[in-house]
Order: structure tokens, then sequence, then C-alpha cells
């Protein structure tokens, strides 16, 4: 089982936890770190421990410099610590928020380049799994990656995307592009392959799955591609996507995607384990 279902819009917060009386019209609150406990610090510091100890050699550059500057080590982060490096590195900023938001918050908080992060965490018993993501997903698994200026342009071209597509009935294409990039994303480099997604870099077990198991396809990024392939939200990805570098994702995402999406409206779609061509297939070594 994937130990994480990541945030993802097009989801509905229908029975999900979190308490959303008293968010802002745009959703978010204030992180209150006088709310979390010892126990909750404590659990904190364990999952990071057992996650920092699987990030060499899975996880990209680009991340691990990133993750190295953030000090997570002593407990749950503080929001205005993490803004004050971010504001500096890509002018991003993190707003707390009770859990999902609807996707066109979601989209114009990525617009204006807030990150949206869930502030509680996870109970003991989750340890392993959680189905939503909490305050570990977020911090450990997206927020790295908003240090890279190229991911960052990425993630806000995303925002503006989702604004536009909102009106075009085309959702669910967007959310697979999410999915196979921000959260389960690969990129091949001289090294070999690492993990860029945070579904993948927050979950102990996927981590490995993702770039050292032989059972999962792994395959040249490409945009009708991910767009028409369904995904599994309840076990380890049967595929993912590598993309030689973030200006990949940046330039093929750039184009209007208008005429996209009347194409993809009349091709079939993909299943999450359907055979690519052996000419597209990236792999492990
Ligand atoms: N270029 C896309 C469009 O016109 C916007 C987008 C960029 C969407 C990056 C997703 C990611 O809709
Ligand atoms: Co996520």
């Amino acid at each position: 089982m994937s130990a994480e279902r990541p945030a993802n819009h097009g989801l509905s917060r229908h029975g999900l936890r979190g308490d959303y009386t008293g968010v802002r019209p745009d959703y978010t609150v204030e992180q209150d770190p006088s709310r979390y406990t010892a126990d909750q610090h404590d659990r904190w510091r364990r999952l990071y421990a057992r996650q920092i100890d699987r990030v060499p050699g899975r996880a990209c550059e680009e991340y691990v410099r990133a993750l190295g500057a953030l000090d997570y080590e002593a407990g749950i982060p503080r929001f205005d610590d993490v803004n004050r490096k971010l504001a500096r590195a890509t002018g991003w900023q993190l707003v707390a928020v009770p859990g999902l938001v609807p996707d066109l918050v979601f989209f114009e908080h990525l617009a204006n380049r807030r990150f949206p992060v869930t502030f509680w965490l996870r109970e003991e018993a989750e340890f392993d799994y959680i189905v939503e993501p909490d305050v570990f997903h977020d911090f450990f698994g997206h927020v790295p990656m908003l240090f890279d200026p190229v991911f960052a342009d990425y993630m806000q071209a995303y925002g503006r995307g989702g604004l536009k597509a909102e009106g075009l009935a085309a959702l669910p294409w967007l959310a697979r592009l999410y999915w196979y990039t921000v959260e389960f994303g690969l990129i091949r480099t001289p090294a070999g392959l690492r993990s860029y997604g945070a579904g993948i870099l927050s979950s102990p077990g996927e981590i490995d799955h993702a770039v050292r198991s032989p059972a999962p396809r792994r395959v040249r990024f490409d945009l009708r591609r991910v767009m028409r392939s369904r995904y599994r939200i309840d076990a380890f990805q049967e595929t993912y996507f590598v993309v030689d570098g973030f200006g990949q994702l940046f330039d093929a995402t750039a184009p209007d995607f208008t005429p996209l999406y009347r194409e993809l409206a009349v091709l079939p779609e993909l299943s999450a384990d359907a055979a690519p061509g052996e000419d597209v297939l990236v792999p492990l070594a």
C-alpha cells in the first residue's frame, strides 16, 4: 500500500478530516505553533528520521539541497521560519489550511505563488499510512521543490492553467498532470533516476519502489500520454513518468492547452498499468 495519498485537487473534501470553521474566504488559517503537543513534535522527529535516511540516492539534487537548508529535524516547522527562506529563494509563500481546499481556491493560491500546507500532523496509528495530506507530507514532500526556480515557475503556471481549465471541463486531465509530476514525478540525472514527486519523497515505501524496484513502468514524459493515463490512489504507482529536467516540464506545458483538451475529449483513456511501446520506456540503470 502507498503510505500516502497525496494532496490532489479534484478530490472532494467530503468525509475528509479538518476543521473548516473559522477559515478565511481563501480557506487559510494562522498556524498556531504553540498548539502542537510534545507528542506531536516527537512523532514528527520520528517521521523525519525515518525518511531522511532514504533520501540519498533516491531524491533529485535540487530537492536534497533545499531539504538540507530547512532545519526540519527539531520538530514540526514554523511556517514563518520556512517562509523567510522561501521568500528569498523563489518568492513563494506557504499558507496554512485545515486540509484539502476546493479546486478554484487551490489554483488561485498557486497562481499567486502561495502553497497551501495542511497544518495538522497524522495520528500515531497513521505513522505508516495516511489517506490525506498532512503537515509532514506537505513540508517534507512539497516544500523543498518550491526552492527550485524552474519548478517553482511550473507550479505557478499550473495554478494559472487550472483557473483557465475550470471553464473548459478539463480538470480531470490537469489533475493527472499534477499527479504524475508534482506528486509522483521522476527525473533522469547523470547519477541515475531520481524522484522529485512529493508523494514519493514523503512515503517510506514508495521512495524505493519508484527508483529501485523493477516492478513499475517508467515512461518518458509525454504530455498527451500523462493526461490520458488514469492513476491509482490506493497503492504504489504502476507507472511513473520521467523528465530530463524541469525545463522540459516547463516548456512542454507552456503552450495553450485549449486545442489539446479538444483532442483529449475524443481519445480513449489509458489504464494505470497500460503497456507503452518499448521505445518510450526508461530503464532502471
Ligand atoms: N499551458 C497551460 C494552458 O494553457 C497551462 C499550464 C501550465 C497547465 C503548466 C499546467 C501546467 O492551459
Ligand atoms: Co501532495
